[in-house]
């Protein structure tokens, strides 16, 4: 028996959530999962109830979790709070108190989206990408950070990147390693022509490379021509390492590519025999929260990951990843993807799946 943690959050969140949920009771039924699930307050739902994003008892749950599966947090109820205590500090606190330090977002366009993205569909056709994101270092935890009031009345808002070469080392290493399991082909991006930060690494990917992954071919590219080469031929790219801010700006441009930001998984992983977290890239999505609009798909996409790569159910995963695919093929999108034929709102989008799992 696994444990799993599921972590609703805000908007949209719960409404995805739900769906994954209603997969894994599937899974559970017919297909010989054994997956006991607990439910645990996240983000602002969080500091509704017990004044914080995040308690010591729910990080103490997440650890004796194998994986944690989360929605989404933040919205503009929140927003007017300190930093320490918005919801999206509490992801924050989880990523970083699991030590989740690489974030693996696939970007996959499914063949049935292939006309969905805003680029031509020969340009996204078949495109297959994995951004390996460091998740708990870089300018989002850097010290010093704040705002403070200055001598001539005015005030300086101030962050650091910063990055050890065992942060970067860690990294690269999950990035290496998972290249050996595709084309053997990494590109690291950095702003090594700016940032000191950046430099360190650059040097720490290149010696890593040389040292002990000889036979994957290793190549490093500044992140703004990145962002360009992304809508220009993303189809260059297998497995891109970036660092945190760089990654979560580059993924969600990519996720375009696939047709929509809702098709986006994640997995976060730390050392590994640890808990790690599963959660689609995209936010809470306020404009649409309560609509029954939003696409579950990264959602159930992510549940996917977790059974891969926390669960040892890589059977599982790939009969989770075929039916969202059929369920595509067959036409059905929830109301911001392009074209098909059943338009469909969240709950129906995650029935179609299911129904899907025993095809
Ligand atoms: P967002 O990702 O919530 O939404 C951006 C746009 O994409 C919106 O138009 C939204 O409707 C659309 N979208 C997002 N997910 C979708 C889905 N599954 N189906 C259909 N459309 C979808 O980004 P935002 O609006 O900048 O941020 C809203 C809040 O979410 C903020 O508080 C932000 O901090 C938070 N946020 C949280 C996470 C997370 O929990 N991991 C990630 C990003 C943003
Ligand atoms: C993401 C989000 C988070 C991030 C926020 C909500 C902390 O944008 O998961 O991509 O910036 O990492
Ligand atoms: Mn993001």
């Amino acid at each position: 028996m696994s444990r799993m943690l599921l972590l609703p959050g805000d908007g949209i969140g719960p409404e995805v959530l739900a769906q994954a949920e209603r997969v894994i009771e599937a899974l559970n039924r017919d297909f010989g999962l054994d997956v006991e699930v607990q439910s645990a307050l996240l983000g602002g739902a969080s500091i509704d109830t017990y004044g914080t994003p995040l308690t010591a008892e729910t990080l103490a749950q997440a650890k004796a979790s194998d994986v944690i599966l989360m929605g989404s947090v933040g919205g503009p109820k929140w927003s007017d709070t300190p930093f320490d205590r918005r919801p999206e500090q509490g992801l924050l606190d989880l990523r970083k108190g699991l030590s989740l330090f690489a974030n693996l977002r696939p970007a996959k366009c499914f063949a049935a989206l292939t006309d969905s993205s805003t680029l031509k569909p020969e340009v996204v056709a078949g495109l297959d990408l994995v951004f390996v994101r460091e998740l708990i270092g870089g300018v989002y935890f850097g010290e010093p950070r704040g705002i403070e009031a200055l001598a001539d009345g005015g005030r300086r808002g101030f962050n650091t990147q910063s990055y050890t070469d065992e942060e970067v080392r860690r990294v690269a290493r999950t990035a290496f390693e998972l290249a050996r399991t595709r084309s053997s082909r990494l590109c690291s991006v950095d702003k090594s022509n700016v940032m000191e930060a950046g430099l360190l690494w650059r040097e720490e990917v290149t010696m890593l490379g040389a040292s002990d992954y000889p036979d994957v071919d290793l190549s490093h590219m500044y992140a703004d021509n990145c962002a360009m080469q992304l809508v220009r031929e993303p189809r260059q790219f297998d497995v891109i390492l970036t660092d945190n801010l760089f990654g979560d700006l580059l993924s969600d441009a990519a996720a375009m590519l696939t047709g929509s930001l809702g098709m986006l998984p994640s997995a976060a992983l730390g050392e590994s025999g640890k808990s790690s977290l599963y959660e689609p890239i995209h936010g809470s999505a306020p404009d649409i929260a309560g609509k029954d609009l939003a696409n579950p798909c990264a959602t159930i996409l992510s549940l996917a990951m977790a059974l891969r790569h926390g669960l040892e159910r890589p059977d599982l995963a790939e009969r989770v990843e075929s039916a969202v695919a059929r369920a595509l093929d067959e036409g059905y999108r929830t109301a911001e993807l392009t074209g098909g034929s059943h338009r469909v709102g969240t709950a129906a989008m995650g029935q179609a799946i299911i129904a899907r799992l025993h095809a």
